[in-house]
């Protein structure tokens, strides 16, 4: 399983790409806005900043809801690098977005995904990923792990290349619950990441090894 950081944060993303198990970044305007990022060019310079650090793909998201507006704000992100993959939300517009974007050879993430039809329609539009918002859908009381499953059952029957990209992940058992389920890449906050590390037998095990050592 692939694995994104979910931030705009340039301090975490350097973090996790040095632990060495980085695979891509994605963000959102609320991420950006979170980073203070405003104003074309900075939002641009920031992608560009993104994309230096990190090997792997780099999600950017559209804010246009009209098809023409997706298309030429798309356009412009995929011209920034070869590692920008255009987000999309999943709305009518969104979909024929995707539908352009995939006739065009440009990657798309189809975002604010919470339904296993939103997801049927994402890959037969053609998008590179989709993501369903787990941590959203548990917060409404509904179980984002049994979507992942869904959309993965979903896919496999039909040879669906669109990668499942878990999305809205709040803890390192959301993470574990996807691998187990197959999705393809889980974007994370770098405290959900971090957290795989931590168990208290290997902190004791060490601490035994090193008195030992010293002996
Ligand atoms: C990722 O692509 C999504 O934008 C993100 O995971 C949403 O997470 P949130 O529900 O924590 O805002």
């Amino acid at each position: 399983m692939k694995f994104f950081i979910d931030t705009a944060n340039l301090a975490q993303i350097k973090e996790a790409q040095d632990l060495g198990v980085l695979d891509g970044v994605t963000t959102n305007p609320t991420l950006m806005a979170k980073e203070g990022i405003k104003g074309k060019e900075n939002i641009i310079n920031h992608y560009r900043a993104i994309c230096d650090i990190v090997d792997g793909d780099v999600s950017a998201e559209v804010i246009s809801t009209d098809f023409n507006g997706m298309v030429k704000e798309g356009e412009e992100l995929a011209a920034l690098h070869p590692q920008i993959v255009v987000k999309v939300p999943m709305i009518k517009e969104g979909v024929k977005a995707i539908r352009y974007f995939s006739g065009k050879g440009i990657r798309t993430n189809c975002t604010l995904v919470f339904s296993a039809g939103q997801a049927l329609l994402a890959a037969k539009a053609g998008a590179s990923y989709v993501s369903p918002f787990i941590g959203r859908l548990d917060d409404v009381s509904v179980d984002g792990m049994e979507l992942i499953s869904d959309i993965r059952l979903i896919y496999d029957n039909y040879g669906f290349e669109t990668e499942i990209l878990a999305a809205s992940i709040r803890h390192p058992m959301h993470i574990i619950q996807s691998a187990k389920l197959g999705a393809d890449v889980a974007t994370c906050p770098l405290s959900a990441i971090t957290a795989l590390l931590n168990h208290p037998l290997t902190d004791k095990g060490l601490a035994q090894f090193l008195a030992d050592a010293a002996k």
